[in-house]
């Protein structure tokens, strides 16, 4: 049964970025409830009314995985750890994004599959990409032309695609009979502990654990070996999955990580709701704060146009009273607005300068990093502001 346990509110498309905001445009833009519940037979996490991913997964997609120099620094090292672990003849990534993942291996051993076609387009003249959709039509394509794939990566994609069944049987038929499925995305455990409610937005359709995942897999012929903690995006598992047939041992981390989750009680609804009454205090907590700096005459803006920062927005509603504008190094979220609340977007040349007082951490995922980039701003009094762990001041 699923129960809901979390609303956050009336939210546009978390990559929707606006190229104008004149009447037209704000009329057409698209609005759906994020409401987040859990189902209680097999432990899953997920967005209750996901939206369709032909609205989401377009030739306007802004996301860039190679933007972050953390990113290519653990794709690079996912590459070097799976290639050596399994010795991978052929190399299928679903969700390649801008071949951050695949550009790692010779390019004659890999299958790139990206429904976003400006994405896509990166990647085609340099290696041997779909630009589809992830389903058991394409799979039956795909391996017809190239057989069976022996390691199949996904990162921070299967967590999107709202048919599970049909994601899972897809890649059951491609997989070869010794083959291993590796799927990351954010963990739930990291979510509840951070308070990371921004991970929760249309695209993030699932937020997976080993509880779960071990669950779901179970209903299509495959199962759960292994999984690894890793530190992308505030706390992710890496999930290692073959054939229910295959011989793999359950390793003693899956077990202990198992354990781990049982005792934080992902396993049950009332963990859940103490986490939903966290995320309200962290609301206010965030509000009252940039009201306080307001009344001082601060200039507050905010530090990367995430995905993750649109649901804390506009779940705050948090618009340009509070924020003058946001930086992003991405260009073609530059010059754009962000969804729903409509903040302006510029490049950190023209907005991340003297006048700044204070920055919301909108990628706060990559606090190490732009702490590092940015060390000058911190010296010449500028703070950042975040809302993980907790709601604080950072100096
Ligand atoms: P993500 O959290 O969805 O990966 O997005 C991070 C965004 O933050 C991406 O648009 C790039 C931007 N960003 C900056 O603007 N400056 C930085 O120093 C870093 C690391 C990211």
């Amino acid at each position: 049964m699923k129960k809901n346990f979390l609303n956050l509110g009336k939210q546009p498309i978390a990559n929707s970025f606006l190229s104008s905001i004149s009447k037209k445009s704000l009329k057409n833009e698209y609005f759906y409830r994020l409401i987040i519940c859990f189902d209680t037979k097999n432990f899953l996490v997920s967005v209750k009314n996901p939206v369709n991913p032909k609205i989401q997964y377009t030739d306007k997609y802004a996301h860039r995985a190679s933007e972050s120099q953390t990113m290519r620094k653990a794709f690079k090292s996912a590459a070097k750890k799976l290639q050596k672990r399994f010795k991978p003849r052929k190399v299928m990534e679903i969700g390649s994004n801008d071949g951050v993942f695949l550009k790692n291996f010779p390019k004659k051993k890999v299958i790139a599959v990206e429904p976003c076609k400006n994405l896509a387009n990166l990647t085609k003249k340099k290696f041997k990409t779909y630009p589809n959709f992830w389903n058991k039509k394409l799979s039956n394509k795909i391996s017809k032309k190239h057989s069976k794939v022996d390691l199949i990566f996904s990162s921070n994609t299967i967590s999107h695609i709202p048919n599970l069944k049909e994601s899972f049987e897809a890649i059951n038929n491609i997989l070869s009979d010794r083959g291993v499925l590796v799927i990351e995305d954010p963990s739930l455990s990291s979510v509840i502990k951070i308070n990371s409610y921004d991970q929760f937005y249309d695209e993030h359709v699932y937020v997976f654990s080993a509880l779960s995942i071990s669950n779901i897999v179970k209903n299509y012929q495959l199962k759960l070996f292994d999984v690894e903690k890793i530190s992308n995006h505030g706390g992710s598992l890496r999930y290692f999955i073959t054939k229910k047939k295959n011989p793999f041992k359950i390793t003693s981390r899956l077990n202990k990580i198992i354990n781990e989750e049982k005792k934080q009680g992902l396993n049950n609804f009332a963990t859940f709701k103490k986490f939903a009454k966290k995320v309200e205090k962290s609301k206010q907590k965030l509000v009252a704060l940039l009201t306080k700096l307001k009344k001082k005459n601060k200039k507050i803006i905010s530090y990367g146009a995430t995905y993750k920062s649109t649901t804390v927005f506009n779940y705050c509603k948090i618009d340009n009273k509070f924020f003058h504008y946001v930086t992003d190094t991405t260009k073609n979220k530059q010059g754009k607005f962000t969804p729903g609340m409509h903040i302006p977007i510029l490049s950190p040349e023209k907005g991340f300068n003297e006048s700044v007082d204070y920055a919301y951490l909108g990628a706060w995922n990559f606090k190490k990093e732009i702490m590092n980039k940015e060390k000058d701003y911190l010296k010449r009094g500028g703070r950042f502001i975040t809302h993980v762990p907790q709601v604080r001041i950072i100096k």
